[in-house]
């Protein structure tokens, strides 16, 4: 068994990422729901334990808690929010309503002498995420706060000769100054973990876990041709080999020839893929439909009834494979207390009565961990350096009605997008460029004529992991290529405009 920390989950949008943030610096965690037993905990011999924030408040009748013997059980344990609030009021402290809820970043200072957490080489003023309404207003015994707002509140509390820790902060997100360190502090510091684990060591366990959960049965996938999809087919493909059956759905909202070279790509790592030419369905169920959250839940019901015309023709299948990843999870909000942002369709588009059971094996990963997953199960870099590419497709992307001849329209435009890229060498450099065709028209002059058409918008970003973005600085000279092509390339189209929104406030799709 691998050295773990555990987290404890009340409820965070943010568990998942300080999941992510210890992966980072290669310690391995296991999530447990805050039901957990001690005896479960116990099991996996920790080496610490972190309770998560959560959206109650711990005096709240009936409050999410803890089973009071995961506090005996001998190993660090660091609550963060939420957690650090439980901590208190279970070990005595007092917790109370403050006047006010307090959001955003705020600044915090050191206090109270040495602190094993918030070591010598964090600075003694630092900015931190906060996000909580309820704050320890008395320490319980043992205890000394080690930090404090310019308010006079405990940000951070710590009883080292028990060894557990409080931080009032979320340390996971990138908004907190030296959050990594601070967690650092506690895994290799404190928890004296070795930090010695690896991805492939992850992909082991993954595998091993797939063939028990499958037995016998068998799965269906829809691939999309994206990476998520695929990298969790491959990686299904390695632990139950032709139990799984991939179909590919053409719902004719993918780009340019995209059907065809994705099929020979799936061909070439070996994958049982059926091609199903479902695109007469959706566009006609689409037609007329410009509300986008509609589009969404049309396409995702769309999908999954595909899915289960196909999975029926297939004796004993009863998973449903999807390349679900961690920001589709937060930003579809089905964890508790996280508003929806866009219901994304591998999640929020599934129809409540569905006969196969869901397989997310890529549920808990960012989009740069799956593309290492990838590398590691030897996919060829053309699938895993692929660009994003949203389940509902063009769909997306087309603004107002959908129809074949502007879902072509785009498709043309798009092209020539990409090629430029890709012959002034930047497409690669870039996480997602795209076109969006707006339901606009204006009027422009070609040749003697005078035209009034439809708009084309160049969507360009950088990215770490989709949940937040930055609009690219495309070279000029490339940007009026791209514009001057379509135009003359391009039917229905007069005008090329520029998205330099960053995300926030925009999402990096455009519906
Ligand atoms: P937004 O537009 O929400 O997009 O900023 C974040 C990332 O997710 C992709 N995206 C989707 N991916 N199903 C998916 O698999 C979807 O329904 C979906 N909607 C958006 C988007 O391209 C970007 O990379």
């Amino acid at each position: 068994m691998p050295e773990n920390i555990i987290i404890i989950n009340c409820g965070s949008q943010f568990t998942q990422l300080i999941a992510r943030r210890l992966r980072e610096m290669k310690v391995h965690t296991l999530i447990m729901n805050w039901y957990a037993s001690a005896e479960q905990v116990r099991s996996y011999s920790p080496k610490g334990i972190i309770i998560s924030g959560g959206p109650d408040s711990v005096n709240d009748p009936g409050a999410i808690s803890i089973d009071p013997e995961i506090l005996t059980l001998g190993c660090p344990v660091l609550g963060i929010c939420y957690g650090m609030q439980l901590i208190a009021k279970m070990t005595g402290g007092h917790v109370v309503e403050g006047e006010s809820r307090e959001y955003g970043v705020t600044a915090i200072h050191k206090a109270g002498g040495n602190s094993l957490i918030l070591g010598e080489n964090i600075p003694s003023t630092l900015n931190v995420l906060m996000s909580h309404g309820d704050y320890v207003a008395e320490l319980p015994e043992g205890f000394k706060a080690t930090s404090m707002t310019d308010g006079g509140i405990i940000s951070s509390f710590e009883d080292s000769s028990r060894n557990f820790f409080g931080l009032q902060f979320h340390p996971e997100v990138i908004s907190t100054e030296n959050g990594s360190y601070i967690l650092r502090g506690f895994a290799f510091k404190v928890c004296k973990c070795s930090g010695d684990w690896k991805l492939s060591d992850w992909v082991d366990g993954t595998i091993t876990a797939i063939r028990k959960a499958v037995g016998d049965s068998k799965v269906i996938c829809g691939l999309s041709g994206g990476v998520d999809s695929s990298v969790s087919a491959a990686l299904v493909n390695k632990a139950i080999g032709d139990k799984l059956q991939c179909v590919f759905v053409n719902h004719g909202l993918m780009r340019l020839n995209e059907p065809e070279s994705v099929m020979k790509e799936y061909e070439s790592i070996g994958l049982s893929v059926k091609y199903v030419d479902a695109s007469e369905r959706f566009l006609s169920e689409l037609a007329g439909v410009d509300d986008p959250e509609k589009k969404r839940k049309i396409i995702g019901r769309l999908f999954i009834e595909v899915f289960e015309e196909e999975a029926g023709k297939i004796d004993g299948a009863e998973w449903l494979l999807q390349g679900t990843i961690y920001p589709d999870v937060i930003e579809s909000g089905t964890k508790k207390g996280s508003a929806l942002i866009k219901s994304h369709h591998n999640v929020g588009g599934l129809p409540e009565k569905m006969n196969l059971k869901l397989l997310e094996p890529l549920r808990d990963l960012f989009k740069d961990e799956v593309r290492q997953l990838g590398k590691i199960i030897g996919m060829p870099d053309e699938i895993i350096s692929r660009q994003p590419f949203p389940g509902p497709g063009l769909a997306v992307r087309c603004l107002g009605a959908i129809t074949k001849e502007r879902l072509d329209t785009l498709r043309a435009a798009d092209a020539i997008f990409r090629d430029e890229l890709e012959k002034a060498g930047l497409y690669a450099g870039i996480w997602q460029a795209f076109c969006v065709l707006l339901p606009v028209k204006s009027v422009g002059v070609m040749g003697d004529s005078r035209t009034y058409n439809e708009a084309i918008v160049l969507r360009a970003i950088h990215s770490q992991d989709a949940m937040t973005a930055e609009w690219s600085r495309i070279d000029y000279d490339v940007v009026d290529r791209v514009s001057k092509r379509i135009c003359n390339e391009v039917r229905g189209i007069n005008r090329v405009v520029m998205d330099v929104t960053s995300k926030p406030p925009a999402t990096i799709e455009w519906e």
